[in-house]
């Protein structure tokens, strides 16, 4: 929980971006970010500023326990099992009577959006969020039985390819709103989808599968679908208008599985 910034939402860009002297010798050597394209977006956030992570074994897009993991269709969690050491359940308010369980960073997130949803009058609710590998087998599968193997593939991940298994993502729903549009495109006109569609990255939080993005993440979109990645890059890229975190690392688009 350490790792997230204390200081205020709104404050979060000014303090997460600090200019670092040491960004062109940084830049020169080697690259910030493990695993991303050299001369990606993110690499020039984190040449160029002081962000989070700071530890260097975290900064690397295939290491499972960083923010920063890229999961998509290409990139499976390595291993395929993996299981977060760190969940917790946060205070916030579930939608399905299912425990919420997320990362320590994640979560304390996650605690500090909701209260500020609420703060506007929203009542955001939690769908899902951990899942285990074997959770998304009988996820995956119940997907498979009702509609089949491709269009399953289009909205599920098939187990070890799930941001779920991360810690990292959770589900919303709008208490207000009803159940009718959860997990559904129409979710994307309810005020919980509007609200962390515009202040999400304020706490880190990425609308992962977004309209238009389809042939690079491989999901039609799900507007319920957050991510964590940190305030710095959620931040950084809603600066730059880039909507898909493959094209912010700079790696090949994941439209299907290998
Ligand atoms: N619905 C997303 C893609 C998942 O299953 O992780
Ligand atoms: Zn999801």
């Amino acid at each position: 929980m350490t790792q997230v910034p204390t200081s205020a939402p709104a404050t979060l860009s000014a303090s997460g971006l600090t200019a670092s002297p040491l960004a062109p010798t940084t830049a020169a050597s080697a690259p910030a970010i493990a695993g991303a394209t050299a001369d990606s977006p993110i690499q020039k956030l984190f040449a160029a500023a002081t962000v989070e992570p700071t530890e260097k074994t975290l900064r690397d897009i295939t290491n499972p326990n960083s923010p920063l993991v890229l999961v998509n269709k290409q990139r499976p969690l390595v291993p395929a099992n993996y299981s977060p050491s760190d969940l917790v359940a946060p205070k916030i308010l579930s939608g399905s009577g299912e425990p919420v369980l997320l990362r320590a960073e994640a979560a304390t997130a996650a605690e500090r959006m909701f209260a500020a949803a609420a703060a506007q009058g929203l009542t955001i609710t939690v769908k899902s969020s951990y899942r285990s590998y074997e959770t998304q087998v009988s996820v995956y599968n119940g997907y498979v039985a009702g509609k089949g193997e491709a269009a399953a593939d289009s909205t599920s991940a098939r187990p070890g390819f799930s941001e779920h298994q991360s810690g990292l993502a959770l589900d919303i729903g709008d208490a207000d709103a009803g159940t009718a549009c959860d997990f559904n495109s129409c979710f994307e006109d309810a005020p919980a989808a509007q609200w962390v569609a515009t202040h999400g990255s304020e706490f880190g939080f990425l609308v992962r599968y977004q309209p238009g993005d389809e042939s690079i993440t491989g999901y039609l979109a799900e507007p319920w679908h957050l991510r964590y990645v940190g305030a710095g890059v959620a931040l950084d890229m809603k600066a730059r208008g880039i909507s898909s975190y493959e094209k912010y690392l700079g790696v090949p688009d994941a439209p299907g599985y290998k």
